[in-house]
């Protein structure tokens, strides 16, 4: 199974610390790490490692941090061979707190990742041929994302927008998106309605319907997952692991629910793959070290799925 990412790529400067911050307030951590993530190399790492064969496109600066996670990301598995070195900025960078309860702020300089457009398109374009799915989140220019998820529906690729940072997006978004995995927040800033429930997510996925996207996947935290789909639709109760940072638990979830998808499971086997695959991301610090292995999703559906 093929998977292509289009998306971030950053360096992430992680501080732990009982609590956040509050505004205009200095606090005492207790650790810190410097790791690759972005949330575009998060889930092309993390569908890898789940057993796709995964192609990244995305930018980097001509820098150390850049050198950095393309190495880190290139020994994952990940084919980036067709990832940009732009001249004129830095590598993105991701500057995250997260608390004792897992829970993390983030502030992204895009960097090279804004740089992304018609070039990196025409590229992806081409690699697009024996793809199952292609994964999209907006840390990249949402007007490059939107004209390659439009070439991947023609070429009938299976088109999963993660839509974090989350921006209304145009009309014409919806009809090229099969997948939409907002969690409450970005579901919020899309349709104008925080989900807190299963039936305010059923009335979010409605309105997700009515512009067009078929599949819709609401990711509401300790909660669980809802899924609305054409034919089926359900509430997937969370993984119970004991959870130390969440960041890119999301990212985690994506490549699960992609790589399920592109085997040909069901919609709802799929979100379980995502769930699983976001839990086990929780239980270790950073974001790309912490991506999921298919044994470790493996033994957790088996065990609590
Ligand atoms: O989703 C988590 C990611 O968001 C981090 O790795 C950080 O780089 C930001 O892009």
């Amino acid at each position: 199974m093929k998977i292509v990412v289009f998306g971030s790529i950053n360096m992430d400067l992680t501080a732990y610390s009982q609590t956040l911050p509050k505004t205009g307030e200095t606090i005492r951590g207790d650790s810190y790490i410097t790791v690759p993530g972005g949330k575009g190399s998060n889930q092309a790492v993390a569908a890898a490692r789940l057993g796709a064969d995964v192609q990244f496109f995305g930018r980097v600066g001509d820098d150390l941090f850049g050198q950095q996670v393309l190495k880190t990301v290139a020994a994952e598995n990940v084919d980036v061979t067709q990832v940009a070195v732009d001249p004129d900025t830095g590598t993105g960078l991701a500057v995250i707190s997260v608390d004792a309860d897992a829970e993390n702020v983030i502030t992204i300089i895009s960097g090279a990742n804004w740089t992304l457009g018609k070039e990196d398109v025409a590229r992806t374009e081409k690699c697009l041929e024996n793809a199952d799915v292609l994964m999209l989140q907006i840390e990249v220019p949402l007007e490059a994302s939107l004209d390659i998820a439009k070439r991947a529906k023609q070429k009938n690729v299976k088109v999963i927008l993660d839509p974090a940072p989350a921006v209304p997006l145009p009309a014409s978004a919806y009809q090229v998106i099969d997948f939409i995995t907002p969690n409450e927040t970005e579901t919020e800033i899309l349709v104008g309605m925080l989900p807190h429930n299963e039936e305010e997510a059923r009335q979010a996925a409605a309105i997700f319907h009515q512009r067009g996207v078929q599949n819709v996947i609401i990711k509401m935290g300790s909660k669980g997952v809802y899924y609305d789909t054409a034919d089926d639709q359900g509430f997937i109760p969370p993984f119970v692991v004991k959870a130390i940072d969440s960041v890119a638990a999301g990212d985690a979830f994506n490549a699960g629910l992609a790589v399920a998808i592109a085997a040909g499971k069901s919609v709802k086997e799929a979100v379980k793959w995502g769930a699983a695959a976001g839990a086990i991301a929780t239980t270790r610090k950073g974001a790309l070290p912490a991506m999921p292995f298919l044994a470790e999703v493996e033994t957790l559906l088996r065990e609590q799925g």
